[in-house]
């Protein structure tokens, strides 16, 4: 009932809006619920600009022209005081209930793992105009966000259209894209003893199976799959992996061309993200909308990943500062807009302990970003990165977000006092 009032009520002020601005993040799940909302207003012949930001706080605060019609998506809920006459979408931690914001929280919804800005947005865009093929774009912003899968409840709308198509197999990355050898080098959440990380014993694994290694998952016949899929368990249970958390649910958008990342809801989102993380969010906006962008945001995928394998080996080579709770990585040369990527990788891949959170630094405007990431058994451990960034800013920084993944922004002069508090924090959650 809250849901269907609060839902109407924000439906009924958009189709109002004159000269609409779609405010967004720049991340997977703002580019696509960026995307919904624009392409849902432009349906409607209403005209929308989009803006995407990467993050709605003083240093963007002078940029936004706060007398236009504005929609937040995927952002504003954390700003209650400056968006309060607004349309705002988000799925993050909401402060208040303003009229015209549609807040997963406020709907009894987990922001955090139950539903992404994307799946929100999507929900809006059904109202308007019905179902249509921004579905995909629907579930890559949840894949983006890592939403929960298999997806639930109001996260499955996107589901019910023929532009998605739920296929159950490895949950490994690359399956559209990527050499099956490759995928399995890369293999990182369950992470595979003896699978993972060593390249030449993936080339090994599929000669055993006689298994083409430069083929993608996605272009072996069900066959090879599911000999590949059957071996690989049994080779991983005997190494005490969770197997479990290997294989499920993801999602397909059959409308995209095959062997490009857009066709695998995963990969589509690395692109989004390698968008707006490049200073291009606008070809992630085009991506979703359906422009002829393409071969634009594979150029910066691949720029995007240079700068990420560079991320890694500064990492490798510098190494963490081990502070009582949490690894901490402060950066010389990742972009602030990449190093909560960079330490996810560290974190998945092993390359840090993962039994501890890590917290990453990249000097920004007189300040510094700071990027945490966790993983999913830290969560069962009582670990909330969000509420732990919220908290040990306060008062002298900006932070919040997810509880496996989030960040804040710092001054120089409190940063000491910032990690400080980060330990004791952590420390609380876990006793
Ligand atoms: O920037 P980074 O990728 O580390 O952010 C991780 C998550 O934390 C994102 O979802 C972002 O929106 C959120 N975040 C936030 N408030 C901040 C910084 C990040 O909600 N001040």
């Amino acid at each position: 009932m809250v849901f269907r009032v609060s839902l109407e009520r924000v439906v009924k002020r958009i189709r109002e809006l004159e000269d609409p601005l779609v405010v967004c993040h720049i991340d997977a799940d703002g580019l696509s619920s960026g995307g919904i909302v624009k392409k849902t207003l432009d349906t409607l012949d209403m005209k929308p600009e989009v803006m995407p930001i990467r993050q709605l706080d003083q240093t963007t605060y002078d940029d936004i022209p706060w007398d236009r019609n504005l929609i937040f998506v995927d952002l504003g809920s954390g700003k209650p005081e400056w968006t309060r006459s607004h349309v705002v979408i988000d799925h993050h931690q909401p402060i208040q209930k303003p009229p015209y914001h549609f807040n997963a929280h406020d709907l009894g919804i987990n922001g955090s793992r139950e539903i992404s800005a994307s799946g929100l947005s999507y929900i809006i865009s059904k109202e308007l105009i019905g179902h249509s093929e921004l579905a995909g774009p629907a579930v890559v912003g949840a894949m983006g966000d890592r939403v929960k899968v298999p997806l639930k409840g109001y996260s499955k709308v996107p589901l019910e259209t023929k532009w998605v198509k739920t296929v159950k197999g490895l949950r490994y990355y690359g399956r559209e894209t990527r050499p099956i050898s490759l995928m399995l080098q890369y293999a990182s959440d369950p992470f595979i003893p003896g699978i993972s990380s060593e390249r030449s014993q993936c080339y090994k694994f599929l000669q055993d199976l006689k298994i083409e290694h430069s083929k993608t998952y996605h272009s072996l016949s069900k066959d090879e799959r599911t000999k590949l899929n059957d071996a690989l368990i049994k080779f991983a249970a005997k190494r005490g992996v969770p197997v479990h958390k290997m294989m499920g649910e993801y999602y397909i958008l059959p409308a995209m061309p095959k062997g490009s990342e857009m066709r695998d809801a995963n990969e589509f989102s690395t692109l989004l993200n390698a968008c707006g993380r490049h200073d291009r969010p606008e070809i992630g906006i085009g991506l979703v909308t359906g422009e002829n962008v393409y071969e634009e945001a594979k150029k910066l995928l691949r720029i995007h990943r240079r700068l990420l394998s560079r991320g890694m080996d500064e990492l490798r080579v510098k190494g963490t500062e081990e502070r009582k709770t949490y690894h901490l990585f402060i950066s010389d040369t990742i972009k602030p807009t990449l190093v909560g990527i960079v330490a996810g990788i560290a974190l998945s891949s092993r390359v840090v302990d993962h039994r501890k959170p890590i917290i990453a630094l990249s000097k920004d405007k007189e300040g510094w970003k700071v990027s945490g990431r966790g993983t999913l058994e830290l969560l069962d451990k009582g670990i909330n990165i969000g509420l732990a960034m919220r908290e040990a800013s306060k008062g002298i920084g900006e932070g919040g977000g997810h509880d496996v993944a989030a960040g804040a922004f710092v001054p120089d002069d409190h940063i000491k006092v910032f990690l400080n508090r980060l330990d004791l924090i952590f420390r609380r959650q876990t006793s």
